[in-house]
């Protein structure tokens, strides 16, 4: 393992916090259909090549094992966009039960509530409404097996997603900060609109109360 990466597995052990805003959409709220200028084309059943693909990145936070197991599972999304042929991004959506990161756990959802754990497009091939039409595609395939929510959970530090999500008609419902020292978790969350925020044990339904 090279040396910065051992420091940062050292420095992640020791203390780590994060802030992220938990967005929700209502999907019988619909949304309109993204005008991509490029003929891509959005696959939802190739999990296999976005896998493949996945693992091709050096960032080894694009293929959590853990992530990859419970979706596996529970046959979550791993939906990806080709440009000729080529994949230039992909989403994640989980139903049933999803593995969050930044809590390193697994969290049951709701029979009707899915989760959108990332969505990644080739830097060269951005602001072509690609993303736009990765979600929209799998929210479309959802609606007709009964789902009526899909959250999302977005750093605060990133503009572009938040926008991205937003121009869908994502609406933010909570923040929630976690600290972590020597792997002993707390996390506070603060609906949103709300006054403070308050700590919270980790389910689903308490996230976001
Ligand atoms: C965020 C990301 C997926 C957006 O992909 P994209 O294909 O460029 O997004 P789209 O073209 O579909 O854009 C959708 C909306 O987001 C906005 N947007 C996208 N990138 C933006 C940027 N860099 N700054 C501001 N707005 C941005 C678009 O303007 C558009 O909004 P509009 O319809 O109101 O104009 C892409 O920048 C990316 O892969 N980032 C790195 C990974 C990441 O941060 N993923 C999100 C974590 S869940």
């Amino acid at each position: 393992m090279a040396k910065w990466r051992r420091i940062r597995v050292l420095k992640r052990f020791v203390y780590e916090r994060s802030r992220t805003f938990w967005y929700e959409k209502d999907l019988r709220e619909g949304w309109g259909t993204p005008d991509i200028g490029l003929s891509v084309r959005i696959d939802l059943h190739d999990t296999e090549g976005t896998l493949n693909w996945l693992k091709s990145f050096s960032e080894s936070w694009m293929y959590n094992e853990k992530e990859i197991e419970v979706g596996l599972a529970e046959k979550h999304y791993f939906a990806n966009a080709k440009l000729d042929g080529r994949i230039i991004g992909y989403t994640k959506v989980g139903t049933k039960r999803v593995y969050i990161y930044d809590f390193d756990r697994c969290l049951p959802l709701p029979d009707d509530v899915s989760f959108l754990y990332h969505v990644y497009v080739a830097k060269e091939f951005r602001k072509n409404n690609i993303a736009q039409a990765l979600i929209t595609t799998v929210m479309s395939d959802l609606v007709p097996k009964g789902y009526r929510k899909m959250f999302c959970h977005i750093a605060e530090w990133n503009a572009p997603s938040i926008r991205l999500f937003e121009s869908l008609g994502f609406r933010r419902v909570a923040d929630i900060r976690f600290h972590r020292f020597f792997r002993m978790l707390k996390v506070w969350a603060s609906r949103i609109p709300q006054d403070h925020p308050r700590k919270i044990s980790l389910s689903m339904p308490d996230l976001l109360r």
